[in-house]
């Protein structure tokens, strides 16, 4: 089982038929760690499978060379092809969504499984510690070798750990710079000891992307707008996710994390947040 935490996900998202040759395309550019969902609607993860297998046959990498990450989603984040029998009780939805995870992955474990989101914005319920419950059993069963939680807000953290149930080893959470790149999140997770996870770093910060500021600072580490963003989410602590589909940009954004920036530059992007 791959042990360490990665430095950069590639993330699977809306690919459809191009899944299986941008996974591979991912791994030949450098990516080890690979981030997808048993969500038809969003996600194919049968497609993430078939492109694992041409790179195990290309001998590229083996399986315990890379990182897999995949989710349970409630019904309510899904279209009709659904993983599970809706009608079965949480717990068994979550040992079903895993197995057929497991199926399109052609492996026997993943290193990390994680909650899509809460099945209330609000609140942590009963069902979510139901579906926690049943996700820790997978874990303790060696299916997954970590557990996480994604869309959640800091109530949804906070709650989670009133009820004691276990931290999770991972967040996953849509990062916007208005709201101090999810400052309050993070800051729990840096409490907690919990790694985050942030995406839609370039597609939910395009006037940060565009700031004149942004440019002056790319052009003084000669780099893009894009490899400043990934590169301050990492000296902030993040673990960052790109979905770009340019094999180009995947270098670009692979090649982000061996340019460190500078204090100073952190801060102004920090800054640039408000
Ligand atoms: N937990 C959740 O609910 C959730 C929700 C959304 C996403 N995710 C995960 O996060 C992954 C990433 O999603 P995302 O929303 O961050 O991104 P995304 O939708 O994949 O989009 C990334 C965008 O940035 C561009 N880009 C990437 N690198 C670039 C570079 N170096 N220079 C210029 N443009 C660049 C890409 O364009 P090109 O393709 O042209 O490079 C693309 O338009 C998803 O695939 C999924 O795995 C999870």
């Amino acid at each position: 089982m791959h042990s360490s935490i990665p430095t950069f996900l590639y993330g699977t998202a809306w690919k459809e038929d191009r899944t299986p040759a941008l996974t591979e395309l991912a791994i030949r550019a450098g990516f080890r760690a690979l981030d997808t969902a048993n969500q038809r609607r969003h996600y194919f993860e049968e497609g993430v499978g078939q492109g694992l297998a041409a790179a195990y046959r290309a001998g590229l990498v083996t399986r315990d060379d890379l990182f897999l990450q995949t989710k349970f989603t409630y019904q309510r984040g899904q279209d009709r092809r659904l993983p599970y029998d809706p009608n079965a009780a949480l717990s068994v939805q979550v040992a079903q969504s895993m197995a057929s995870s497991l199926d399109h992955l052609g492996t026997d474990h993943v290193e990390s499984y994680i909650l899509h989101g809460p099945s209330s914005n609000y609140d942590w319920t009963e069902d979510d510690a139901e579906v926690w419950e049943a996700m820790r059993r997978e874990r303790d069963a060696g299916r997954t070798r970590l557990l996480g939680v994604s869309n959640v807000s800091l109530l949804h953290l906070q709650q989670m750990a009133a009820s004691r149930a276990e931290h999770p080893a991972f967040v996953q959470n849509r990062c916007y710079a208005r709201l101090g790149w999810d400052r309050n999140v993070r800051q729990f997770c840096r409490e907690h000891k919990i790694v985050y996870q942030g995406f839609s770093l370039l597609t939910a910060n395009q006037e940060v992307l565009r700031h004149p500021l942004i440019a002056r600072i790319a052009t003084a580490a000669k780099m893009t707008p894009a490899q400043i963003i990934f590169s301050f989410a990492r000296a902030v602590g993040m673990l960052p996710l790109t979905g770009t589909s340019n094999g180009e940009h995947m270098k670009q954004d692979l090649a982000s994390h061996d340019i460190p920036l500078p204090t100073e530059a952190i801060q102004t992007v920090e800054s640039i947040a408000g």
